[in-house]
């Protein structure tokens, strides 16, 4: 069994306090009480539920670090230390389908060295993907590595499709007709916290989306870098998180990659 630091295990913590409440809501999923945020936009019960579980658990290991989280949005701390960035329920839209493909992201950024440490956690599988800068990716005791086909002819590639009011279709369609008649198959699952860990774990070859929040990318960034591949904006620029646009890959695909999205954006 791999070793991890004390942070890992307080994160692991907390995605484990969180996800029986889920997986029950889940179960019961006809019976929440929904509101809507905005288009296509829903936010649940569980999602509320579950974001005060994981913060409580996190402000009681740490109780001087502020946090960026979804629903709650801000909640300050010490800025000299570092925060916790927190997607309670990434795939909100699936969980609210019946459909079994949602997680819990959780982030470390620091103020000095950026994102730090990375748990994404799928609850219907129980499966943990996590990561420590410098001390690479894994999930249950194995090491991650993204996937080393260098045939875009044999890609799975996965991407966010803009839908109702959120998103920029033209730009999304123009990536996509530049990339899908390249590649063996494209997807959208709806999580991409998961997109991002399933590249980390070589499932996925690669992943396209813009329009993401920080607390969709945070985790997976560090995932993918860790299983080492490559995760930049549209431009090949190493800021995916702060625009929230997200290109990953390994090396040579994402420079394939990288070739097709900007000749499609010209
Ligand atoms: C969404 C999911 C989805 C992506 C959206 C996100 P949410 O997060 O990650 O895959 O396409 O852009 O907003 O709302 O389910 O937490
Ligand atoms: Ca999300
Ligand atoms: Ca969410």
């Amino acid at each position: 069994m791999v070793s991890h630091s004390g942070l890992i295990t307080v994160m692991e913590r907390a995605v484990r306090k969180a996800a029986p409440r889920l997986r029950r809501d889940f179960g019961e999923v006809q019976n929440l009480q929904v509101s809507r945020k905005g288009p296509a936009d829903f936010v649940s019960m569980a999602d509320k539920q579950a974001e005060e579980t994981i913060v409580a658990e996190l402000r009681n290991a740490r109780p001087d670090w502020g946090l960026l989280v979804e629903e709650a949005g801000e909640i300050k701390g010490d800025p000299s230390k570092p925060r916790w960035i927190v997607d309670p329920l990434d795939g909100t839209t699936n969980f609210l389908h019946g459909i079994p493909h949602f997680a819990i992201s959780i982030a470390v950024d620091d103020p000095v060295n950026g994102i730090t440490h990375g748990m994404v956690y799928q609850p219907m599988t129980d499966e943990g993907f996590w990561a420590e800068k410098g001390r690479g990716a894994w999930v249950q005791g194995n090491r991650l590595r993204v996937s080393s086909r260098r045939d875009l002819a044999d890609c799975i590639v996965s991407t966010g499709i803009p839908f109702l009011g959120h998103g920029d279709f033209t730009q999304w369609s123009r990536i996509f007709g530049a990339v899908a008649p390249e590649v063996a198959g494209i997807r959208r699952f709806g999580s991409a916290a998961l997109d991002l860990a399933w590249v980390a774990a070589g499932r996925y070859d690669a992943f396209w989306e813009s329009g993401l929040k920080p607390w969709d990318v945070a985790a997976g960034y560090l995932l993918v870098k860790e299983a080492g591949g490559f995760i930049t904006d549209y431009r090949g620029t190493d800021r995916a998180l702060e625009k929230g646009e997200v290109l990953a890959a390994n090396d040579l695909l994402h420079s394939r990659l990288h070739k097709l999205v900007a000749t499609s954006l010209r």
